[in-house]
């Protein structure tokens, strides 16, 4: 590990996290629902709203300008951070939630002009997805008369290329596939899987929430169109996200707001729209959230994204190891790797009386369905315990977790 990644550094560096919880030390496992921030983010954020605070584009004075050069470095920042291109575009937008909406939306809405999506089209998206990557789909699909199909796992949880291929077919326009499955840490192929569709003229889109804060997808290396991430699950604030892709297919978008700043010109009965990104961007933007982001991205940068790798996987390794030698306790996606989720069911315990019992002991998990229920249907499970680990987790940690895991199964059982 680097200079960087000490201890002392880390504790210094995340003062959220030097707590304790119901008198023990705070053990933080629930990175996949929102990472800590560093104090380096707070701090850069706290300066725009302390020094350059107004809003962008509007006005000729000093701190509009400022503000408005804070706004587009931090697009600057961003797209350097997902290995944009010269033929990629960046938009900000409250997160993946919102980014994947707007996709779906925009690909369906026929109000602009006539939409991408037809009837008798079809969309393709998997079974892994968290309900942001189906939900808008499902509605997309209802609003324009196209067919969902959906990709689904093996019993292990992992996808097929082969599988893929059977689905592609002449009317498919789209699809949508994760980086990283949240509730079970399953890392599809979604290289190949993008690049088989891409092959056979679908939009590809790819949901890379859980994958930014560790592995950053490189979009000049991948045939993706769209990419969604949110902020607060790469050491960034809430209430920021990025929707990412290529210029020509964010173009097709109908935009999901209308007004402000994201128009060319307009008249009493019609109007003409903005360049990307302002054309998606309607309305005064998240300004210092933007600013938090993109030092959320600096922070991961000179950390090093190999190093943030490397880290989370050997801890995912080791709750893996300990957690699978619990009686009755069976871990999901065992064989995921490249992941810094856990996920895991226990027999005859239910996951809230679980998380309870580690809370009690400061340990922090998420139980349920993680907004994932057809995936934990497909694999024919119920609620899970889920521990997810970031750059300041450590392996006495992992040792807790699981300790304390064999300590309430005893009691629960
Ligand atoms: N989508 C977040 C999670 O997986 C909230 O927990």
């Amino acid at each position: 590990m680097g200079k960087l990644l000490s201890p002392h550094t880390l504790a210094g560096g995340f003062d959220g996290l030097a707590q304790r919880v119901h008198d023990a030390p705070l053990a933080y496992l629930d990175n996949a629902a929102t990472t800590h921030m560093p104090v380096a983010v707070r701090e850069a954020m706290e300066a725009f709203e302390r020094r350059h605070r107004a809003n962008i584009h509007r006005g000729v004075h000093t701190l509009s300008e400022r503000a408005t050069q804070a706004f587009e470095d931090a697009h600057t920042t961003l797209k350097r951070f997902v290995g944009a291109g010269a033929q990629h575009e960046l938009v900000f937008t409250s997160g993946t939630t919102e980014s994947l909406n707007l996709v779906a939306h925009g690909l369906s809405d026929a109000g602009f002009a006539p939409p991408v999506l037809r009837p008798g089209d079809e969309i393709i998206t998997t079974a892994l997805e968290h309900h942001a990557n189906l939900v808008p789909w499902q509605v997309a699909a209802r609003r324009s008369g196209a067919r969902l199909l959906v990709l689904r796992p093996d019993v292990e949880g992992r996808l097929h290329a082969d599988d893929l291929a059977r689905l592609l077919g002449p009317r498919t326009r789209v699809f949508a596939v994760t980086a990283c499955a949240n509730a079970t840490g399953e890392r599809p192929p979604y290289e190949a899987l993008l690049a088989l569709a891409a092959e056979a003229g679908a939009f590809t889109v790819l949901d890379a929430a859980q994958a930014v804060g560790h592995e950053v997808p490189q979009l000049s290396q991948l045939d993706c169109d769209f990419m969604a991430f949110s902020g607060h699950k790469m050491y960034g604030p809430m209430g920021i996200g990025v929707l990412a892709g290529r210029r020509a297919a964010l173009e097709r978008l109908a935009p999901l707001r209308f007004g402000g700043d994201m128009v060319e010109w307009v008249s009493e009965s019609e109007a003409s729209l903005a360049a990307l990104p302002a054309r998606l961007e309607g309305g005064t933007p998240n300004v210092a959230g933007a600013v938090g982001l993109a030092a959320a991205a600096d922070f991961i940068d000179v950390t090093g994204r190999d190093a943030i790798d490397a880290h989370v996987r050997a801890l995912r390794a080791h709750a893996v190891q300990r957690l699978s030698t619990l009686p009755g306790v069976t871990v999901l996606a065992r064989h995921a790797s490249a992941s810094a989720i856990v996920s895991f069911v226990a027999a005859d315990v239910h996951p809230h009386d679980l998380g309870t019992l580690l809370d009690a002991r400061g340990i922090a998990v998420r139980t349920g369905h993680h907004c994932a229920q057809p995936l934990l249907a497909c694999l024919g499970v119920g609620p899970t315990t889920r521990a997810s680990f970031a750059i300041y987790n450590t392996h006495d940690e992992v040792e807790r977790l699981a300790d304390a895991v064999a300590n309430a199964l005893q009691v629960l059982r």
